[in-house]
């Protein structure tokens, strides 16, 4: 089945997870290597969807996409679930927040002269809820890209993803260098397939990085229906 006959749903930006009323832990993800993944998924599959956390709202203003905001990583899964098809093309570019207070204070935390702690315990992982419904069979012939965002053994632990999260194909984006990563508007990416291989690509915009991500995803999807 033709990328143009599936429906592609792309995350981007971060997600917040609320200490109490105003304060928040997160990330700087800005949405635009996200942003520029559902315009070029517009552009060539049937119908794109970008979900998405807090960015900067010109970023999706006056496009053609649909965009659905989020907050916390809880309504980015719930908003994955309810967009998911069978035949859909997910691709995970969002930085969602890993941690959430176990408590969240419903009045403004005070300050005091001590220190003092907050338990965090883990948010869902999206890419491995989307294992489980695949493992489970609730939904057919998906494909599944996701981000791996390092600053050390980059290869080693974006490999690890690949495998982890049962993922079809991960782009890895080296942090740690000029211009690659969070805010910057070029990306430096290496492309890894569940086949073994492997594509890497030079500091380019990330307009360009999405047409060649979207290209990789174009020849990699089964042509038919499993
Ligand atoms: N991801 C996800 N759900 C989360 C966190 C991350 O689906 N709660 C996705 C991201 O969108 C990305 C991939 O998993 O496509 C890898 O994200 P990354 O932040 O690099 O890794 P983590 O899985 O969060 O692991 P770690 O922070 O330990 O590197």
């Amino acid at each position: 089945m033709l990328l143009r006959e599936r429906k592609v749903i792309v995350t981007g930006g971060p997600t917040r997870e609320w200490l109490d009323p105003i304060r928040f832990i997160s990330n700087p993800s800005s949405g635009k290597m996200g942003v520029a993944l559902a315009d070029e998924s517009l552009r060539r599959a049937r119908e794109a969807v970008f979900i998405y956390g807090p960015i900067d709202a010109a970023l999706v203003s006056n496009k053609r996409f649909r965009a659905v905001p989020v907050d916390t990583t809880e309504e980015m899964l719930a908003a994955v679930r309810k967009e998911i098809e069978e035949n859909a093309v997910v691709i995970m570019a969002a930085a969602p927040a890993d941690f959430a207070p176990v408590k969240k204070s419903g009045q403004k935390i005070k300050k005091t002269d001590r220190l003092f702690s907050i338990e965090f315990t883990k948010t869902p992982d999206i890419l491995k809820e989307l294992k489980e419904m695949r493992s489970k069979e609730l939904i057919r012939n998906l494909f599944t890209v996701g981000f791996a965002a390092e600053t050390e053994n980059v290869e080693k632990y974006a490999l690890n993803k690949l495998t982890e999260k049962h993922l079809d194909m991960i782009c890895l984006n080296d942090v740690s260098q000029k211009g690659a990563g969070f805010g910057t508007d070029t990306n430096i990416i290496t492309i890894f397939v569940k086949d073994g291989s492997r594509l890497e690509l030079p500091m380019m915009s990330k307009q360009e990085a999405a047409a060649r991500i979207l290209d990789e995803i174009e020849n990699r999807l089964p042509r038919y229906l499993i």
